[in-house]
């Protein structure tokens, strides 16, 4: 072990191999952080130097007590603000950018230019801020009308001082290694000698927010992580533990549209890890394809590196928002009877349904639904849907980025049980989405008067309210919210969470009052 700068704590005597072992376990079970044995050196100073903002003094004592408790939020932020990597740079990695820059986005673009102009992309584990401000970059550069469209670049990590760095926007020249000079004169304004601040048309672009990928709090509408179109975590899985890994992995599928693209760093590519998806090979590069329909793997394309991309044959036709086995334009003629709503959603269609939503085959949930509406309409004996099935199917709509049907087959859910505040709810999420920001108030407003104690529609609104900066329903919002999660035990999860418990909730509240002093 080394020694270490005189402000740090003494380690004191060593710590055991036992004991630094079970400290990695919980570090890896807690916050997917995984110390391989060359790495205990790191493992045992960042843990040394975390033990004072705990008021140890006895860096022993301070071992055992990480392994004997459970952490709470903000002691899961202390300690990652001592054990993360912050290394990360503006146009890192540059063959996936290119791709993504190239092909990825401008199929994308193309696809919903002129039909429904958004774009929802997410950097997980966004460190600084340098991969979520490159991509916004990116983005202003292909998007001359970029004012007309809904771009969503959601930029998290579990490093609070990185997080505020990141929303700071002012970086020094280190983090330019890799950045084209015309670049940085285009987008950074240069405050003094090696301190260059990212323009505001970028900064105001991103939203950061801190999220631990090691819980599976995600996607949810509470942190705005569904329906994305890209989602890049780059150096950031090579330090977790494996079933970390394989659950990071399975909920950035869920997180994703159908089409959906996953950019991993080349170091990370496994063909077992990622299996789900499929892997798609660009000159330089795979990106990670979600495509439920074609659950395979696609080979290598015959294309030497260096190739002109443009005269490739490249498999980017899944941009186009998916197509339903029964058309759109046929599926909005479809009534839902009234009497469907007391009918039980029990149903097997509903349960098959259901499990495929739960596998995040939200393209095969609308075909299933929108099929078991038509046979009903059509005359079939058995049941029609219910009222929860046609929520459903709304959901599996929003899960895909479709908004236009899902706000539709929400107002169906809400025509056949008017009392269900998760339909306003729901409506409210794609209302927000929209950029409908009042009415998105609204529909909260009726899913709470509905259901004065559906805490996701206190926490959503209280949100939207600190958005438009009046604190003081925000803060009446957070409030009710909170009071509310102590009747529930701290695991219980919260209905229409889509899988946040009460106990995180709670905490995401509070930690969010530090910042905004407002509850
Ligand atoms: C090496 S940086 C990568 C930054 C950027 N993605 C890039 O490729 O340049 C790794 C980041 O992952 C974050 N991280 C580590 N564990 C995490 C977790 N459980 N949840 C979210 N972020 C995490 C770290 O805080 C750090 O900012």
């Amino acid at each position: 072990m080394q020694l270490k700068k005189p402000e740090e704590p003494e380690l004191g005597s060593p710590i055991s191999e036992d004991l630094l072992s079970q400290v990695n376990q919980k570090l890896t079970a807690e916050m997917g952080l995984y110390f391989p044995k060359e790495r205990w050196g790191d493992l045992a100073r960042g843990i040394a130097a975390a033990a004072s903002e705990f008021d140890f003094q006895n860096i022993e004592c301070f071992f055992r007590w990480i392994v004997l408790s459970e952490l709470t939020r903000n002691q899961i932020k202390t300690l990652a603000s001592h054990l993360t990597v912050g290394e990360t740079y503006f146009f890192r990695e540059s063959k996936s950018l290119e791709i993504l820059e190239e092909h990825i986005l401008p199929e994308l673009i193309r696809s919903r230019r002129g039909i429904d102009q958004r774009l929802r992309i997410w950097s997980a584990g966004c460190c600084t801020g340098e991969e979520p401000y490159t991509i916004a970059i990116l983005l202003d550069r292909l998007l001359p009308d970029i004012k007309d469209w809904q771009v969503t670049i959601t930029a998290t990590d579990i490093n609070p001082s990185f997080l505020k760095k990141a929303s700071d926007g002012v970086y020094s020249e280190w983090s330019f290694r890799e950045t084209p000079s015309r670049i940085k004169e285009r987008y950074f304004k240069n405050r003094k000698r090696d301190q260059f601040e990212v323009f505001p048309n970028i900064k105001r672009m991103v939203t950061f927010s801190y999220l631990n990928l090691a819980e599976d709090a995600h996607p949810s509408p509470l942190s705005n992580t569904g329906a994305m179109d890209v989602i890049l975590c780059r150096n950031v899985l090579m330090y977790f533990g494996a079933n970390q890994v394989n659950r990071a992995i399975q909920n950035f599928y869920k997180s994703l549209v159908e089409g959906g693209w996953l950019a991993v760093s080349p170091s990370e590519i496994s063909s077992t890890l990622f299996s789900q998806f499929v892997s798609v090979s660009f000159p330089g590069a795979y990106l990670y394809k979600k495509d439920s329909a074609r659950r395979r793997k696609v080979e290598a394309h015959p294309y030497e590196a260096g190739e002109a991309s443009d005269s490739l044959q490249l498999p980017l036709n899944g941009f186009a928002p998916s197509a339903p086995a029964v058309p759109l334009s046929k599926a909005s003629e479809i009534t839902v009877p009234s009497e469907t709503a007391t009918e039980q959603p029990q149903s097997t269609p509903y349960l098959e349904a259901l499990a495929l939503y739960e596998q995040a085959r939200y393209r095969d949930v609308v075909d299933q639904l929108l099929a078991w509406l038509s046979r009903h309409q059509a005359g079939s004996s058995g049941e029609g849907p219910s009222a929860k099935a046609i929520a459903l199917l709304a959901r599996a709509y929003a899960n895909q980025g479709l908004l236009v049907e899902a706000l539709e087959w929400c107002g169906k859910a809400i025509a056949a049980d008017k009392l269900d505040p998760g339909c306003h709810y729901l409506s409210a999420t794609i209302l927000q989405e929209q950029g409908q920001v009042e009415e998105a108030i609204k529909a909260l407003k009726r899913a709470l008067y509905l259901d004065h104690e559906f805490v996701p529609a206190h926490f959503a609104l209280a949100n939207l309210w600190l958005h438009k900066k009046n604190f003081v329903e925000s803060g009446k919002h957070f409030r009710n919210a909170l009071s509310l999660l102590r009747n529930y035990p701290q695991e219980a999860i919260l209905p229409g969470s889509e899988g946040i418990t009460a106990g995180k909730l709670a905490e995401i509240i509070s930690s969010m009052a530090e910042g905004t002093k407002s509850v």
